[in-house]
Formats: structure tokens, sequence, C-alpha cells
């Protein structure tokens, strides 16, 4: 058995930052979305330039199996994950009222559903063999609702609410669980989502300061992971306003709301 890192979303934005990161790390590499060409050639670049191994896993995670389906393509070549990468996510801008039924599918199987098997599946494996990491990419989004990301929020609160429990579940096997929780990250996901970018009223992250931040903030092993000091100044922030408060700053910040 060889063991690799399984990064899901690994075909842009912050999911192919980590994959690069990994890279230069040594991981031999499973990189899993739907985008068959950039996961190929990415494949290629990094077996040629990093001499690890990397497998591609072209898979739908808003199909129902999506999560058995990547479980059995790593079993079937004798592949264990150490390191899980929960990065795959969609999101959509507007009011929750206007949103469609299928969209609704989509966010709820692809950031939770498919998420939370992918987790029961390989963190189990890492239980047994007593060694592992899991990662899941979350949101500041997902600490408290998002006017205009409502549903986004949600599903971003899920990722941690799991992550929390799990964390304190797997003390003394071994196993660490992280909740990355970024803020706003230039990336394409605002364009996929109906988020004009240009409302957004904090300033941009880019993936390099994101994953090397994040590196940084995984070495003081708090289970949720704040990157930059301006994510840590937000929740820091959110002592000092009321509820309703936050959740209507976090409304303002992300723009997302259609006037
Ligand atoms: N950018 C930000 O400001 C920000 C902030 C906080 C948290 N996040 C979180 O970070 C993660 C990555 O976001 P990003 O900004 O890098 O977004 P992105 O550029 O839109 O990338 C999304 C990734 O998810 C994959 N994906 C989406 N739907 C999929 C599906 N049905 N099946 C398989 N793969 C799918 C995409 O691959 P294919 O299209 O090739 O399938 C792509 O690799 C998400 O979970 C997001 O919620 C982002």
């Amino acid at each position: 058995m060889s063991s690799f890192t399984l990064i899901t979303g690994a075909s842009m934005g912050i999911g192919e930052a980590f994959v690069h990161e990994f890279a230069v790390q040594g991981h031999n590499l499973v990189l899993v979305a739907r985008s068959v060409d950039k996961l190929q050639l990415l494949a290629e670049e990094l077996r040629r330039e990093r001499g690890i191994q990397v497998e591609v896993c072209v898979m739908d995670l808003n199909e129902n199996g999506a999560a058995e389906s990547v479980y059995a393509f790593c079993c079937k070549r004798n592949i264990h994950i150490d390191v899980l990468v929960n990065c795959a996510g969609v999101s959509w801008a507007g009011s929750f009222v206007d949103i469609g039924l299928q969209k609704i599918e989509e966010l709820v199987m692809v950031n939770m559903m498919t998420t939370a098997k992918l987790v029961r599946l390989f963190v189990a494996d890492m239980v047994v063999r007593k060694k592992g990491t899991l990662l899941n990419i979350a949101s500041l989004g997902g600490l408290q609702g998002v006017p205009g990301l409502g549903l986004y929020s949600a599903t971003k609160a899920f990722m941690i609410t799991l992550t929390e429990a799990l964390a304190i579940e797997l003390q003394g096997t071994g196993v660490r669980a992280f909740v990355v929780c970024p803020g706003f990250i230039a990336t394409t996901i605002f364009e996929h989502s109906g988020h004009n970018i240009k409302s957004i009223r904090l300033p941009l992250s880019t993936t390099e300061v994101f994953i090397k931040e994040t590196i940084k903030a995984l070495r003081k092993k708090q289970v949720r992971v704040f990157p930059t000091l301006l994510d840590r100044c937000l929740v820091i922030s959110h002592r000092f306003f009321s509820r309703k408060m936050v959740v209507r700053l976090a409304g303002f910040f992300a723009g997302a709301e259609k006037k």
C-alpha cells in the first residue's frame, strides 16, 4: 500500500494551491474534480517536476454515490489516504427565496453530503492505521448566517460543527481534524455563483497568501484555522457586537444581496 494525500476541488483555486503545496512537501497525490483536462495537465506537470506519484480521479461530487466511488478508486489502486483535504465547494449568491431547487440540492450534496461521506470513509481507515490528517475547507461565512449567501453559509456552518465534534472524538487516535475558515480569496467561485466580486467590501486575499498563512496557522494545532490576520480580527470583532449586528455586517461585507 502507498500513502497519498487526497484533494477534492484540485482543478483550480484553493484546491489547486493545496495541490502545489503538498507536492512541494513531497506528498503523493490523488486529485479529484470534474475538469479532466486540467487535472491531467496538472498531474503530468507534478510527476515531471516533483517526481511524485499523482492519480487523477475525475468525479462529479454532486452525484449520488460519488464519495463511495472516490473511496473505491483508492482501494482498487491499493492507495491509503493519510491526508484528506475536502476543498471542493459551490456557492450561490442572492436572496434565498430566489434560489433554484436544483441549486439547493447541489450545495447540500457537494458541500455537505459528499464531504461528510468522504470524511466517514477515509477517516475511519486513518483511525485503524492510527495516523492521519483531515482538512475541511469551510469559510468565515460559516460562523454566522450571511445575508445573500444564506445556504452557502449554512453548509459551511455544517462543516465547522462536524469537524469540531470529530476533533474531540478523534483525540488519542493519532488522527487530527482541522477546519479552515478563510475570508475572501480571489478565485473563480464568485463568477460561478453569481456573486459580483466588485461588491465585496473587504480586501481579497490571493491563493498564495492563503496557503502560506494556512500552513503557518496549522502549526498552532487549533481545530478552527483562521488563516490571515484580517480573518482573526473579524472573528475577534464578533465579541463586541450583538449577534444580529454580526449577521448584518457579514452580509454588508459580502455584498452578495441582490438589490
Ligand atoms: N474563494 C473564497 O473566497 C473562499 C472563501 C472561503 C471558503 N472557500 C471555500 O474554498 C473551497 C474552494 O473554493 P475556490 O474559491 O477555490 O472555488 P473555485 O475556484 O470555484 O473551485 C472550486 C473547486 O471545486 C470543484 N468542484 C465544484 N463542484 C464540483 C463537483 N460537483 N464535483 C467535483 N468537483 C467540484 C471544482 O472543480 P471542477 O469544476 O473541475 O469540478 C474546483 O476545483 C470551497 O469549498 C469554498 O467554499 C472559498
